[in-house]
């Protein structure tokens, strides 16, 4: 017994400590069996049905009055600093929205999250909750047709524009979770040390979106807390880069959002706990004595001390004036964080140097060169800075809710190159049945295009037009509502580009002449129409098709979709992209077993596939996969594979095996296995959930639907 538990300790250990290339089980990290079912495969959870028309019809003039209003109206349970709420509201607003994170399209303010923890609690939304509670009586008075999301952006917009600051426009329709489930894989959380660890914070990686754990983005004070601004300057890049802002956009929003407010760091003995630690009374305060105890001038929130500008409740450039204007030292604030104040140019300018701060942030602006000539750009030109402001705070807010088509509501500006919009698909539909037979003859012939796979002897055709809707419909994110097949971008640079999309081109050319003879068919309603009717006449049960989608132009800027990401983990990446991907795990682990063309196998640098014969879609593939043992091998072109123990030349991948290895996902391949009605209906749904996922009619509508 003794040896044996050695044995087992010896192999555990290996896995946990040589991760992927030595372990059959692809387990990369150190964690208990449990942890595979912590991280749960499923889609965002909402409160209540949102009501589209609802929100249509909110009268956002009528809104913004009452927020105007109270904005102004300063309580004592929380005082207003300059009588005027505004600053607090942009703060929240921003934080809210800048937990997008382009890696994966998580965060943002749709779903309203910040409610929830883990983002409530994160140290960087300390006081947001007062910013909250002051709006609930806008919340209440105008009920569902305006959700938490909605209200927290919309007051952010108010108040800039309250304090004469430039506001593009609203996109309304944030639908608001039911709690922060969907924002665990942000952190700090076992789920995010699954998806996405980080090994040094303050030093963390992209997936995550900031620099550190519980912040927005970056610390404040400098890199690991250290005043260095010439290193502070690049780590803003990086991470305002993670949410795919450029240095323009960048410099706008910190030193535009900066125009507003200060910040609060009275004394330094910190805010007090957390909503997590509590809920009773979260942040308490610390600074001060009586009634007025950690409120107005004894406020910690960041524990820094100050305000930017000399009127922090106006809009200007004055921000950038003074960045300019001044030296600035370092020193420590009352809160006991280093902060900077402003030192006269020329020692014998009798003028008093203003009342002003900058954080260390705020001063890297100087010692980059390119964000230098833009705080000189924004410093002279107002205007400069209004336009750019205005477009990236729109962008900034509206990001994570996708394309143009979900906005709501009488105030949406027109479309931005940000949401990826696609001309309007062609006025007449063509014959879609005739284009069905076109495709089912299309499948069993040969093609100069691209050598077919070979079943029974004959060309086949099927498996490779499964593979090409797949390829162009897979990276569909629910997440932020990007990706997908419509727009056919799978034709262009960068996607066509990926290697897992190798030779879809060469698909798409067998396809060609159809596409030719049927005036009216774009390549997205093509690629879809193709993969389904390859899987019909593979006897899959009630594949769907709905036409209408539109093909982008070639000539539009190369929109950057990311793809479906790759995990040394292969259970988390199944996990994960299921999340993304808007699929429960049942969905998931049916689609896996879609037909799988063994010359593509071969391309993508795998020895083979589990069948040779993948012109029928059953439930052969779990049967295959659960009553075999395999090895881990890698090809002649170093791909990681598994090869069935005793059986000539099937392969399967990493990914595959890992529905034999966890619990769950094993228990619905067995179903599988043993009851092939099931598979072929949870294949349906999958399928045909996917396809036309990115069909978009509203927030929560779709035009298939
Ligand atoms: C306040 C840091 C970017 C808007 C603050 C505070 C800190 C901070 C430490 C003080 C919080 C407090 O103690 O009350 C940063 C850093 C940024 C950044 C490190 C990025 C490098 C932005 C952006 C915006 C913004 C992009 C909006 C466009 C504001 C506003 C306040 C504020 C309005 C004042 C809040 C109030 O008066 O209560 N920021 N910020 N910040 N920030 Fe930022």
């Amino acid at each position: 017994t003794r040896c044996l538990l050695g044995l087992l300790l010896s192999t555990l250990t290996l896995c946990l400590n040589l991760a992927d290339a030595k372990c059959p089980f692809h387990f990369g990290r150190a964690r208990s069996e449990d942890d595979g079912e912590i991280f749960q495969a499923e889609p965002r959870r909402m409160l209540m049905d949102f009501d589209a028309a609802a929100v249509n019809e909110l009268d956002i003039d009528a809104v913004k009055a009452d927020l105007k209003a109270l904005f102004l109206n300063s309580k004592d349970s929380w005082p207003a600093d300059f009588g005027n709420y505004g600053p607090l509201m942009i703060r929240m607003a921003w934080h809210c929205a800048g937990t997008y994170r382009q890696s994966d399209g998580r965060g943002g303010c749709d779903g309203g999250r910040q409610r929830f923890d883990p983002e409530r609690s994160w140290a960087d939304n300390v006081n947001l909750d007062k910013a909250r509670g002051l709006l609930w009586p806008v919340k209440q008075k105008y009920g569902n047709a305006l959700t938490w999301g909605d209200l927290i952006i919309l007051a952010g917009d108010t108040a800039i524009e309250s304090m004469g600051g430039p506001v593009l426009g609203f996109c309304a329709g944030r639908i608001d979770d039911a709690d922060g489930t969907a924002s665990l894989p942000l952190g700090p959380s076992l789920d995010q040390e699954m998806v996405a660890p980080c090994s040094v914070n303050g030093e963390c990686e992209a997936p995550l979106g900031a620099s550190t754990m519980s912040l927005i983005y970056v610390n404040p004070e400098g890199p690991m807390a250290v005043p260095d601004p010439e290193k502070s300057a690049p780590q803003i890049r990086e991470v305002f880069g993670r949410m795919s802002m450029n240095d323009s956009e960048t410099v706008a929003l910190i030193g535009g959002g900066h125009a507003f407010g200060k910040v609060h760091g009275a004394c330094p003995t910190g805010p007090g706990p957390s909503p997590a630690q509590q809920p009773w009374n979260p942040w308490p305060g610390t600074c001060g004595e009586g009634p007025m105890k950690g409120k107005g001038n004894n406020t910690f929130t960041s524990g820094f001390e100050g305000p930017w500008t000399t009127n922090p409740t106006r809009w200007d450039n004055e921000y950038f004036q003074n960045l300019l204007k001044y030296d600035w030292e370092v020193h420590v604030g009352p809160g006991g964080h280093h902060q900077w104040r402003p030192v006269n140019k020329d020692p014998s300018d009798p003028d008093p140097v203003a009342d002003i701060m900058m954080l260390t942030t705020d001063v890297s602006l100087l010692k980059d060169p390119i964000y230098l000539e833009l705080v000189k750009l924004f410093a002279a030109n107002q205007t400069a800075l209004d336009i750019a402001f205005s477009h990236a705070w729109y962008k900034l807010v509206t990001r994570d809710m996708g394309p143009y088509s979900r906005c709501l509501g009488s105030q949406v500006p027109p479309p931005q190159p940000f949401q990826a919009p696609l001309p309007p698909p062609p006025a007449k539909k063509p014959d879609f049945k005739a284009v069905t037979k076109a495709v089912t003859r299309a499948l069993r012939t040969a093609s100069s295009a691209l050598p077919a796979d070979m079943v029974g002897g004959k060309p086949y055709y099927g498996a490779l037009f499964a593979t090409l809707a797949w390829q162009c419909a897979s990276n569909f994110r629910q997440t932020d509502y990007t990706g997908g097949c419509n727009g056919a971008r799978i034709r262009f640079s960068p996607q066509k580009d990926w290697p897992q999309n190798v030779a879809m081109d060469s698909v798409l050319a067998v396809l060609e002449p159809i596409k030719a003879s049927f005036p009216g068919l774009t390549y997205a309603d093509l690629i879809v129409l193709a993969g389904s009717t390859a899987l019909t006449n593979a006897k899959a049960h009630k594949i769907k098709f709905c036409g209408g989608r539109s093909d982008a132009s070639p000539d539009e800027t190369p929109f950057p979709f990311q793809p479906p990401r790759v995990f040394s983990n292969k259970l988390v990446q199944l996990k994960d992209n299921a999340q993304v991907m808007g699929l429960t795990t049942r969905e998931m682990v049916a689609l896996q077993a879609r037909l799988r063309s063994p010359s593509q196998q071969r391309r993508l640098g795998y020895s083979g596939s589990w069948t040779e014969n993948p012109s029928i879609l059953t439930n052969e593939y779990f049967k295959v996969l659960l009553n075999n043992d395999w090895v881990n091998t890698t090809s002649a072109a170093g791909q990681l594979e598994m090869k069935a123990v005793g059986k000539a030349g099937v392969y399967m991948m990493p990914t595959d095996l890992a529905l034999k290895w966890d619990p769950v996902f094993s228990a619905i391949a067995q179903e599988f296995a043993t009851d092939a009605t099931a598979f072929l209906e949870a294949f349906a749904a999958g399928w045909n959930k996917l396809m036309i996922a990115d069909r978009f009619k509203g927030p929560s509508g779709n035009e298939c639907k």
